[in-house]
């Protein structure tokens, strides 16, 4: 049967390639409103292949954002369902000039395409579209399937929630199977256990009811820069403890044991630095780079500005300063919980001489995935056949918070397998998936579902 699989890939490898630098070229960024065309017309492309590939019901959903995708293949009500989730739109490509080559031109260079989305989701979803295309072709399908792929997903998928508690029958589902993660290096195969959570705040820091010549006012107003400067500072002790009051009261703490367990996954803390080209790490006291991106809350500026950052040179004593911060969490913090305790303790850090307003963006819900189920075991053995070894069970520092809106709404678990690398640079200039993974997918889930099938019965 696997070879019958096997040779249905070989024969079609060029389409399948070519088939995704197409949805590569369409720029579905869904952070700004400029693309909502391309955004839809994305959505209209993986419609088309799903049902090219054999899916039935296929449906563009409506939602009060961008559309989601869906479509199905049910054999028999007496099999499992696994419903595969993933997010055909994409992070803005900014800034454009730190591309080698334009991020919706896609190109094949030294065995990886380099675009934005290569990896980040569209090209991890189109692995699912082909290996369900590979499946149908050759009579391997095992159990039912239903896709669905998201629209908003890095824009924090905020029309998600109302439109799974709507469709719980749809949705209906043994299993969700999500790659959207990565795996340790391409001879380290691994499978994601545990993402984090995530509150997104925004700040407004207002001084002076007008911006001021620095000169004239300088030195007896406070500026509004220097003050959130000093805000954000103490956020953060010297140990790199968050100090928002409660902030780390309901963090599950892990046991030794597990951590012991956890740091048997290598890790190079020199390749790390080289690779990212600093000569220090920073974190805190008492955790390991893997555990501060892992097991442990954070507090990250995203962004922060104020005053002049035109050309030049320019004395203003500015009226306003701004921040985005988010936090990362874990298991058992609570998104709006921690959002409004980071507001109540932003306002109150404020000195009299300003006013503050804090807004929040959006959130999502930490979750962990059990390393003892069928399902879990199913995509063990299906990488472990595909790459020669078995995967290490890993905990990452990104969200997907659908995985824990899935668990809370239709009471399904996830099986999070990845085949991105850490270095594909998503999110960033340059975003590539290697040739090697795209293909390790498209060969590796179908054996998924033929272990997960087997295992269910
Ligand atoms: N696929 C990523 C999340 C990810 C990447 C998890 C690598 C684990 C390893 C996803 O598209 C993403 O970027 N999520 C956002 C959250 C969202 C609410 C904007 C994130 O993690 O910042
Ligand atoms: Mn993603
Ligand atoms: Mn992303």
């Amino acid at each position: 049967m696997s070879s019958q699989i096997n040779s249905y890939i070989e024969a079609n490898k060029d389409r399948f390639l070519n088939e995704l630098l197409d949805l590569l070229r369409i720029p579905s960024v869904s952070a700004d409103p400029k693309y909502k065309n391309d955004v839809l017309k994305t959505a209209d492309a993986v419609r088309d292949k799903l049902i090219a590939a054999g899916a039935d019901n296929v449906e563009i959903c409506q939602t009060a954002g961008y559309p989601i995708v869906y479509g199905e293949k049910i054999i028999s009500a007496s099999l499992p369902t696994v419903l595969v989730y993933g997010h055909y739109d994409v992070q803005p490509a900014d800034p454009l000039n730190l591309w080698t080559s334009p991020p919706f031109e896609p190109v094949i260079k030294n065995g990886n395409i380099y675009a934005r989305g290569a990896c980040d989701d569209k090209g991890q979803v189109y692995m699912h579209v082909k290996a369900f295309e590979t499946m149908m072709k050759t009579n391997t399908l095992p159990c039912n399937i239903k896709l669905m792929i998201e629209g908003e997903e890095e824009v924090g998928s905020s029309n998600l929630g109302i439109f799974v508690k709507a469709n719980k029958e749809k949705l209906k589902a043994d299993i969700v199977l999500i790659s959207d993660t990565s795996i340790l290096a391409n001879d380290v195969p691994s499978i994601n256990v545990g993402l984090r959570g995530l509150s997104y705040m925004e700040v407004e820091v207002t001084g002076p009811n007008r911006d001021l010549h620095s000169g004239v006012y300088g030195g007896a107003v406070a500026n509004p820069i220097q003050v959130l400067a000093e805000m954000i500072t103490s956020m953060k002790d010297k140990n790199g403890k968050i100090t928002i009051p409660g902030f780390y009261k309901d963090v599950q703490i892990v046991s030794k044991k597990e951590r012991a367990e956890m740091a048997k996954a290598p890790f190079s803390k020199k390749n790390y630095m080289k690779d990212l080209g600093v000569v220090d790490l920073k974190g805190e006291k008492g955790y390991s780079p893997t555990e501060h991106t892992s097991i442990r809350p954070t507090l990250e500026l995203n962004g922060i500005w104020g005053g002049y950052t035109g050309e030049g040179a320019k004395t203003v004593l500015p009226s306003k300063a701004f921040a985005k911060i988010s936090m990362r969490l874990v298991p058992n913090q609570k998104s709006q919980k921690i959002s409004d305790l980071f507001a109540k303790h932003f306002k109150k850090l404020a000195p009299k001489s300003v006013k503050v307003k804090v807004t929040y963006h959006h959130g999502g819900e930490p979750a962990v995935t059990p390393t003892d189920s069928m399902a879990y075991n199913a995509a063990s053995r299906a990488m472990q056949d595909t790459f020669g070894k078995r995967p290490i069970p890993v905990r990452s520092g990104g969200s997907i918070p659908i995985v824990a809106l899935f668990e809370k709404e239709l009471k399904i678990k996830s099986v999070l397998m990845g085949f991105g690398l850490d270095s594909d640079n998503i999110h960033s200039p340059d975003e590539h998936y290697g040739v090697f993974n795209y293909f390790k997918g498209i060969e590796t889930i179908p054996l998924f579902f033929k272990y997960y099938a087997e295992g269910a019965k």
